[in-house]
């Protein structure tokens, strides 16, 4: 049911590549809520995926970016002020890859121009969006700007190599420029730590399978789906979380502050 939480708002939603994709479920949540916006990923992504059949379903214009490319993003800003008609009052960034994961390497056998791949593609790519962001001037007042991360970034999960770092830089860089956003123009700045989800970042994890069952076995409330995750953002970009920033938002059925559950204790002693 919709409630016109985003009526007039406008902004840019990175990372949707196919139908799983949590930046698609959320384009089409923002879209039902009144929202406008473009949409963007990086180019050899629109080749391999299926953007423009959700840009048909959205009304939204599609400017490819390499969120790693300062060039590519001022552009990306740039236009999608002048095609909304305005400033932005909303951004996502849904963004992950690395490419010693995808790889296969183990930890102990990183290679490390690839580390520094995944460092700027997962991590740094999120200042370089809030620094355009601030450069460009788009953003208006009380805007809402947000990224996903996973709880690898604070506890130790062995198959999220170097992905791990990166989550870590990317909260910690949502601290740090939540704090200049705010002072500047009021912007607010978070991350959302999502449960396992079954998407193509997601299944690129070796074990995936095992640690989303594992996952929901340890949420009180079970894993939270990717529709889910797009219905928190909705409320994030939202005037009803005008005074939320600076944090890394849990967004788990109850994962993270979960010792053990009765779900557990019956497999293991079986
Ligand atoms: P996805 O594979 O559908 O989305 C990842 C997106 O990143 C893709 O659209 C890809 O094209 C884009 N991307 C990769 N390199 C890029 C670049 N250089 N420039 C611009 N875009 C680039 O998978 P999903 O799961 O929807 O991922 C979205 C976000 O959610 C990621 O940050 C991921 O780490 C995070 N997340 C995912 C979880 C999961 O289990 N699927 C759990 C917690 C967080």
């Amino acid at each position: 049911m919709a409630n016109n939480l985003l009526k007039g708002k406008r902004g840019i939603i990175f990372g949707a590549l196919d139908e799983n994709s949590i930046a698609w479920k959320t384009a089409l949540k923002v879209k039902e809520e009144g929202g406008s916006f473009t949409l963007t990923n990086a180019p050899i992504a629109m080749r391999m995926g299926k953007i423009n059949e959700l840009a048909k379903a959205c009304n939204a214009e599609v400017i490819p970016a390499d969120a790693t490319s300062e060039q590519d993003l001022t552009n990306l800003f740039t236009k999608s002020t002048e095609v909304l008609g305005g400033k932005l009052d909303f951004v996502l960034h849904s963004i992950g890859m690395s490419p010693n994961v995808r790889k296969d390497r183990t930890y102990g056998d990183l290679n490390y121009e690839w580390f520094l791949k995944t460092l700027d593609i997962s991590g740094i790519s999120f200042h370089k969006v809030l620094q355009t962001a601030e450069k460009t001037d788009a953003m208006n007042e009380w805007g809402s700007i947000l990224a996903l991360t996973y709880i690898a970034a604070q506890r130790t999960f062995p198959d999220y190599s170097d992905m791990a770092q990166a989550k870590a830089v990317l909260e910690s860089i949502a601290r740090s420029y939540g704090y200049r956003f705010a002072k500047l123009k009021k912007v607010r700045v978070n991350t959302i730590s999502q449960s396992p989800t079954k998407t193509t970042a997601g299944a690129g994890i070796s074990g995936f399978d095992v640690f989303f069952d594992y996952a929901q076995m340890m949420s009180p409330l079970g894993n939270a789906s990717g529709e889910d995750c797009a219905n928190y953002i909705t409320m994030m970009f939202s005037d009803f979380t005008r005074m939320v920033t600076m944090q890394n938002l849990m967004h788990d059925g109850g994962f993270s502050s979960t010792g053990i559950t009765q779900d557990l204790i019956d497999r293991l002693s079986k």
